[in-house]
């Protein structure tokens, strides 16, 4: 697959400007809008005045020019209306003016592709935690199944809230895994599993008000470590329900040494292997999208029109490229 593909991310805080030649990245720039929770406008107006800055980037730092570009792959959903309208906008204009094909691609199963193509994972279940998204996934019968989700906000979000309520920096969440090493002391807070599924709200509300009471580290590690040992719990049984040996890690939280440890020690128990993608590639990311883009275009499909899909779940995807 030697193609040459663009992709272009937008799903919500980070635009991005991905360019690859077959599996070999060549560029993967983005911008992104800061802040705890998203302005769906804002976080628009800063994508289209930085989105041809970051398409020059791109290109500069690939050394390809828009010419060589065979297929542009763009983010179609899940997302932000707004964010995703314009990184349509911005494919299909190009496209257009270049005549260039143009396809979308759903934005959660281009983490886990891009973790296959750049480790030695084959099938595995991926936990993909990142700051909106929660999810437990798993390749099943020409789906990525969803085996356990979040039922309320994504852990990356609890996490940088209760960074934002300890007066951290933005993002929290690398802080807080720093402080959860220097914890000494457990207290007692909230750990929802509900079957295979489980939240955070409420387990986020209880560390916040133990603020000014307890030591930051403390809190920091009692709140992380129930964070992720409801994640251990509910992927350990994704894991003994599938059969499957392998644990892809992705998506921003994924950096957490905490959520490693915790993670390693599971699978090591399991007898099951982890993995866990380059950093660049965990968080949302441009080259993803480019590479999804190209392994659709290789297995036949063809887009007439762009179309976003805010709510497109990962599990409403028909997988036609895995062949088995
Ligand atoms: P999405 O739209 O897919 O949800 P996002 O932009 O919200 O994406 P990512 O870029 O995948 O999320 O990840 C950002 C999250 O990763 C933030 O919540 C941040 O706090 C968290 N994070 C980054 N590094 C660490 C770390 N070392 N420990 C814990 N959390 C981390
Ligand atoms: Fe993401």
């Amino acid at each position: 697959m030697g193609e040459i593909v663009l992709g272009i991310e937008g799903t919500a805080h980070s635009f991005g400007v991905g360019i690859i030649k077959g599996k070999k990245i060549l560029a993967n720039e983005k911008t992104v809008f800061r802040g705890v929770g998203i302005h769906p406008t804002k976080a628009a107006e800063l994508h289209s005045m930085k989105g041809s800055k970051v398409l020059e980037k791109a290109f500069e730092k690939a050394k390809v020019k828009i010419k060589d570009i065979n297929v542009i792959a763009y983010s179609r959903g899940p997302g932000l209306g707004q964010t995703l309208k314009h990184a349509a906008f911005f494919a299909s204009v190009l496209g257009k003016k270049y005549g260039v094909p143009v396809l979308g691609v759903n934005h959660c199963i281009a983490h886990i592709e891009i973790g296959k193509a750049t480790t030695k994972v084959r099938d595995p279940i991926t936990l993909y935690v990142s700051g909106a998204n929660t999810q437990i996934i798993g390749y099943e019968n020409r789906r990525y199944r969803i085996y356990g989700e979040t039922l309320d906000i994504g852990v990356g979000n609890a996490v940088d809230m209760l960074g934002r309520d300890l007066g951290y920096e933005f993002p929290g969440g690398p802080r807080l895994d720093k402080n959860y090493f220097k914890g000494k002391k457990y207290l007692d807070l909230p750990y929802t599993v509900k079957g295979m599924d489980f939240a955070f709200s409420g387990l986020y509300t209880a560390a916040k008000q133990k603020i000014g009471r307890e030591r930051d580290e403390d809190i920091a590690y009692s709140f992380l470590h129930n964070c992720f040992a409801m994640l251990t719990e509910a992927t350990e049984r994704a894991l003994a329900y599938t059969q499957k040996k392998e644990l892809l890690l992705t998506g921003g939280v994924a950096a957490s040494k905490a959520l490693r440890q915790m993670m390693e020690k599971m699978c090591k128990e399991r007898k099951a292997k982890m993995f866990v993608p380059d950093f660049s590639l965990c968080v949302d990311n441009a080259a993803m999208i480019a590479w999804q883009g190209l392994l659709e275009w290789k297995n036949g499909r063809r887009e007439k029109r762009p179309e976003i899909k805010p709510k497109e779940r990962t599990d409403m995807v028909d997988v036609f490229w895995i062949k088995n």
